[in-house]
């Protein structure tokens, strides 16, 4: 018998295996210094497009003060327990009520990660004579929540309502055979490319098919719709959407995240949520940061004007450029080249150490072969001089990939020597 150990020894994993090469630079870097557009990273200050603080609410001094109270007056304890047991309180009741309303929906309930809860409400909403049908990009929790679930899956096309319309048909079938139902999960927006799920097109398809449409509003909350108020108002189509969820670790710049629909099946969830019911609750401070968080998005669209202020200038500007954008239709700005993962790192290690920018870089499998995918994040807080010094360097980094300037080994980067 081997020791289970020592396959982790021979195999670590489709990212460990650049450990070596890549910890603390390229994976796990440590940015440091107050959160925001310009950051410390090895030493060095850096123009960062890498954090989800679309609102730039992370560091605004309400925020700061607000997140301060909340652990003033209630410690980070508080509440002890999990919601059902003892970890319940007025200002969870009031934020997920607040929350839920903002974006149209009569229920709300607050959860301590939105990875666990997506995994849960997956979970909970089905049984094994049901049957989810899903988009081909969806993210890791909503993955991982089909893993745990008994019930059948198919998967459509990314977006592609053709594809999606197949697979209902079939899954409608099988459900009515197993005398289940269906549930649709999609994103409000696809993190990644930045292009927004097709709610209008999904919820068109209620017309035909009887099923339930979930989808996880991430990057959407905050950024899309007329107040902020998400993807599906965005589209008009709150009503026709069953269950709304989002994170706080985006916009909302925090931890926790809620879920909304109407009271019977927020109930059901509530009691039935196993990662919320075996897990401590949102801590206070949590709470009363979001709150703040949350009134700053109700009353400031400013903020919002200004992300998208920035976001549509650093598109239009990289596209004016030539840039291949794919087909991001949010604040998430990708930006296409063609390499290899040696000349994807040289390019970055360039960006960081000699032009002092910070963006995220995505590889195969995420990207096709042969693709390079740098991911920019533009936030509230950056301003027009950043779209435009990136912009400038955009173009230099591109024209040396196109000369080969880059064509050398992944460089060894690691920082973490222990
Ligand atoms: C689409 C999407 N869903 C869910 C999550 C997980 O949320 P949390 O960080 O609150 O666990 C993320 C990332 O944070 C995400 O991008």
């Amino acid at each position: 018998m081997k020791d289970i150990f020592e396959r982790i020894k021979e195999t670590p994993g489709p990212l460990g295996q650049y450990q070596a090469n890549a910890d603390g630079y390229f994976m796990f870097p440590r940015l440091e210094g107050e959160i925001g557009p310009e950051m410390v990273f090895n030493g060095k200050k850096v123009l960062n497009w890498s954090l989800n603080n679309y609102l730039g609410l992370a560091n605004m001094p309400e925020v700061r003060e607000a997140d301060a109270q909340g652990a003033r007056d209630f410690g980070m304890a508080a509440p002890m327990g999990a919601r059902m047991m003892s970890g319940d309180t007025k200002y969870h009741k009031q934020l997920e009520q607040d929350l839920a309303h903002y974006v149209g929906k009569p229920y709300g309930y607050l959860v301590n990660f939105g990875y666990q809860a997506m995994i849960s409400i997956i979970d909970v909403l089905t049984s094994r004579r049901d049957v989810i049908v899903y988009d081909s990009e969806s993210h890791a929790c909503i993955m991982d929540g089909l893993r745990l679930s008994f019930a059948k899956r198919y998967v459509y096309q990314h977006n592609d309502m053709e594809s999606l319309r197949k697979q209902l048909a079939q899954a409608c079938k099988l459900a009515d055979e197993q005398g289940g139902g269906v549930l649709v999960i999609t994103e409000g927006v696809f993190g990644m490319a930045g292009d927004l799920g097709n709610l209008a097109g999904i919820v068109a398809l209620k017309k035909e098919f009887p099923f339930r449409l979930l989808i996880d509003d991430a990057h959407g909350f905050g950024t899309m719709g007329p107040k902020g108020d998400g993807t599906a108002a965005h589209f008009g189509v709150i009503d026709e959407l069953d269950v709304y969820f989002a994170t706080f670790a985006k916009s909302m710049a925090g931890i926790g995240a809620f879920v909304a629909s109407e009271k019977y099946v927020v109930d059901h969830l509530r009691f039935n949520m196993r990662s919320q019911i075996f897990a401590k609750s949102l801590p206070m401070p949590m709470v009363i940061g979001a709150m703040k968080r949350l009134e700053l998005i109700k009353t400031r669209p400013e903020i919002r004007e200004k992300l998208w202020t920035i976001a549509n200038a650093l598109q239009s500007g990289l596209k004016a450029e030539g840039f291949d954008l794919g087909r991001t239709q949010s604040p998430v700005t990708p930006v296409y080249l063609k390499g290899d993962p040696g000349q994807a790192t040289n390019l970055i290690v360039d960006l960081r150490e000699n032009h002092g920018i910070f963006c995220s870089m995505v590889l195969y499998p995420v990207v096709p072969k042969g693709v390079i995918m740098l991911r920019i994040i533009p936030t509230a807080a950056h301003t027009m001089e950043h779209v435009n010094r990136t912009i400038e360097v955009f173009k230099e980094v591109k024209k040396k990939l196109d000369a080969g300037e880059y064509n050398k080994p992944i460089p060894t980067m690691c920082l973490v020597k222990d």
